[in-house]
């Protein structure tokens, strides 16, 4: 009556962070200059025979599908292992496994009802197997099965993402480590856009894990097909001689193959007005990106973690990496330094000194600290000059005062002067703050949420101020800064403990260094619907802001986009055209991200999380609502794969 589950796939949703050591060879393998014997090489089992990476990228919306083909040569049964790296921000959408010349698809399924289809499997059959390391912001996906003597396995895993614009370009990464030589490897990459292509760069390999070492430019080794001014193909078939030179130079060892992450970049040319509306099948987008506006004149505050815990290499990548921001600060600027340990200081452009605000470390004067800090008469904030920024320069090497974490202190502190700066010059700095911090908060307010909300509560007003923080090694409270920045108009980033922290640091500053509009928004027609945000406080240069919804065929929708900019409030237009493909899946995944960064900024999540949920359904994501579940009915079962295909939601556990 009952079907019997075999084994089961768990897909490991958690993001696995890597330490800095990731794919790199002892120094003996490295040295070793034998002859190599491919033969030997390629004599694994089971053996990875195929490995095939298809991607398509269509209104910057990018679909990957990966096919690995997996051979048992031997008598006996073996396992093996398909892992693969996906980017943060993508989303599963698809796997099977064929086996025995039968498919087993997967069903996204909701996460406790997944877990319950785990757990019960787990006691009849085979569970999966958790791969340890990976790349940095990425997720991973694991999944081990029993391959029969003498057969092969199958397994095809799709997942797809939106493009995000960065420094003028989009960037789509796909990790390939089979974790050995493959005799048929190959990656083709598709671009197919609406609007001319500007530029796309060589495709190149690098490692993913230390920013710009190790870049293999792959200019002898890929086909690029210029297929029309809006579309290109990339092709890219190393043979197992060539993978061997890349695991080499990539630093990985030689029998795991080629370990790295196949990039291909590109940008459309740009609209410098309203940027471009598509519609299409009942779907919109917008993808606002103008050119030739000037910078905004910004007031940045840095509030610094100055605890005991940053002595030594981290404290140094810090000042490495402050140094080289200072330098990007823009004449129109002004900036702020403030220091927090025990207690919190800020610099003083004119002595070059920290002076000590001297707050209380009692709790309950948080929140409330403003006529203390009014009277205590702190130092103004610098304005950008070569004299300034030298002086700044050599004042953020000092060590003194570096002791406990007063969190709420120095965002109490940062938010003061952002907002006195506010009242002296209304309206003309855009403010940000910069948090960094390399712990959890242990003096003034120990509790992250706390901070949170009386963070969130302080930075209130018209002219709020964006919070982006950054997280520093591994004692950070990733979450904490997560919400703390998604309730403040920011985002968080984490720096990955290691010799290039101080570049990923100035990378992340890159992206938020030029404010080129403040308070974006979108104005559309009545008769659309289910549209994402439509309110952004900032757009950055080299960004893209982008809206989607249902939207009626044959009208125009937009409206006008809203902004103010170095010149006060302007206003854009843009012309409507036709998309090359559909964009319903394209507004499902930003509604879906939209929801779950939602659910950061509200205390109860239920309605969100089911919003989120049934969508993920729907679409078939597998969301961090969602897991993803296949049962391998007994070989004695007569359940049909395909007919379970067409049950909604996964009805394949309801066969009799
Ligand atoms: C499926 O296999 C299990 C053992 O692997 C067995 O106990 C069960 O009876 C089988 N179910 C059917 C329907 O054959
Ligand atoms: C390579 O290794 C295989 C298997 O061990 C062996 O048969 C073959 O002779 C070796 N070839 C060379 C050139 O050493
Ligand atoms: C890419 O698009 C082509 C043509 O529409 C389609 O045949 C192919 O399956 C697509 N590949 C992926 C990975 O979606
Ligand atoms: C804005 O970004 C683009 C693309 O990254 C760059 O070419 C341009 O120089 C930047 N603008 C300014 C004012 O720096
Ligand atoms: C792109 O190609 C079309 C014809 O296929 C042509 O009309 C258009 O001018 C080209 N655009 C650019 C920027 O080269
Ligand atoms: C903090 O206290 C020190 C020592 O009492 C004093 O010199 C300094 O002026 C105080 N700082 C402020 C901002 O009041
Ligand atoms: C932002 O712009 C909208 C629409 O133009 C306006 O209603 C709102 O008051 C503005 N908000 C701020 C903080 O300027
Ligand atoms: C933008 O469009 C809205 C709605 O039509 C209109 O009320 C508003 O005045 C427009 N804004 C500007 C600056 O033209
Ligand atoms: C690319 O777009 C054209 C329409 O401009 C379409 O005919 C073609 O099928 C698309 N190719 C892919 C691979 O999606
Ligand atoms: C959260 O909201 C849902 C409905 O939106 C409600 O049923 C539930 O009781 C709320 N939970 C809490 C803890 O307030």
């Amino acid at each position: 009556m009952y079907r019997q589950m075999l084994f089961l796939i768990s897909f490991c949703g958690c993001t696995v962070f890597a330490e800095s050591n990731n794919f790199v060879v002892t120094s003996t393998e490295a040295t070793k200059e034998q002859k190599t014997n491919i033969t030997e090489l390629t004599h694994v089992n089971p053996q990875i025979y195929s490995m095939q990476i298809f991607a398509n990228v269509s209104n910057r919306f990018a679909r990957t599908l990966i096919t690995s083909k997996v051979r048992n040569s031997d008598s006996t049964p073996h396992e093996t292992t398909f892992s693969v790296v996906l980017p943060d921000n993508a989303f599963i959408s698809e796997f099977e496994m064929e086996i025995e010349e039968k498919i087993y698809k997967a069903y996204v399924k909701e996460k406790e009802e997944a877990k319950k289809i785990y757990q019960e499997a787990v006691s009849t059959g085979q569970s999966a197997a958790h791969v340890e390391q990976s790349t940095r912001d990425s997720k991973i996906f694991t999944v081990s099965v029993n391959i029969e003597p003498e057969s092969k396995t199958i397994f095809r895993l799709a997942y797809e993402e939106l493009l995000q614009r960065q420094f003028g370009r989009y960037e789509l990464v796909i990790n390939i480590h089979p974790g050995q030589l493959v005799e048929d490897l190959g990656v083709e990459v598709h671009i197919n856009e609406s609007r001319p292509l500007t530029f796309q760069s060589v495709p190149f390999l690098q490692t993913g894990n230390e920013i710009s070492k190790n870049q293999e430019n792959l200019n002898d080794f890929v086909q690029i097909n210029s297929i029309s001014n809006k579309s290109i193909s990339v092709k890219f078939t190393p043979d197992i001689e060539h993978q061997l030179k890349f695991a080499k130079s990539l630093g990985s060892a030689k029998e795991n193959g080629l370990a790295g992450q196949f990039v291909v970049q590109y940008d459309v040319e740009r609209d410098p007005q309203g940027g471009e509306v598509l519609v299409r099948d009942g779907y919109f987008v917008h993808f606002f990106a103008p050119s030739e506006l000037q910078p905004l004149p910004k007031h940045v505050v840095f509030v610094l973690d100055h605890s005991g815990s940053m002595i030594g290499r981290k404290f140094e990548q810090v000042v490495e990496a402050m140094k080289n921001i200072l330098s990007d600060l823009i004449s129109k600027d002004l900036f702020d330094i403030v220091w927090f340990s025990e207690g919190a200081s800020v610099w003083n452009v004119e002595t070059n000194t920290f002076v000590d605000t001297n707050i209380s470390y009692s709790h309950s004067n948080y929140g409330h600290l403003e006529p203390t800090l009014k009277e205590a008469n702190l130092p103004e904030a610098a304005s950008v000059s070569d004299e300034n920024i030298h002086k700044a320069k050599i004042a953020i090497e000092n060590y003194e005062n570096m002791a406990s974490t007063n969190i709420i202190g120095g965002l109490e502190v940062g938010l003061f002067l952002i907002k006195r700066t506010e009242k002296k010059f209304p309206d003309k700095y855009q403010p940000i703050l910069i948090f960094l911090t390399d712990g959890l908060p242990n003096v003034g307010i120990d509790s992250g949420d706390e901070i949170v909300t009386l963070v969130s509560k302080l930075n209130d007003g018209a002219n709020r101020a964006p919070i982006f923080s950054l997280s520093f090694g591994e004692d950070a409270d990733k979450d904490f800064l997560r919400k703390l920045s998604a309730q403040n108009l920011g985002f968080s980033r984490h720096i990955y403990e290691a010799a290039d922290a101080s570049l990923q640091l100035h990378n992340f500053y890159r992206t938020i260094s030029l404010p080129l509009l403040s308070n974006v928004t979108f104005k559309y027609v009545d008769e659309v619907s289910a549209v994402t945000k439509v309110q952004y406080p900032i757009l950055f240069n080299g960004s893209e802001l982008i809206v989607a919804g249902r939207a009626p065929e044959n009208l125009d929708v937009l409206l006008n986009v809203t902004g103010r900019c170095t010149t006060g409030l302007v206003n854009f237009h843009t012309v409507q055209s036709k998309p090359v493909s559909s964009l319903e899946r394209l507004w499902a995944y930003l509604t879906v991200q939209q929801i779950l960064q939602e659910r950061d900024r509200v205390t109860n999540t239920t309605e969100l999380t089911k919003k989120a949920l049934d969508i993920s359904l729907k679409y078939s994501f597998v969301t961090p609502v969602s897991s993803l579940v296949v049962v391998k009915p007994n070989a004695t079962d007569s359940v049909d794969t395909k007919a379970a295909v067409a049950r909604p939601e996964g009805g394949i556990y309801n066969f009799h």
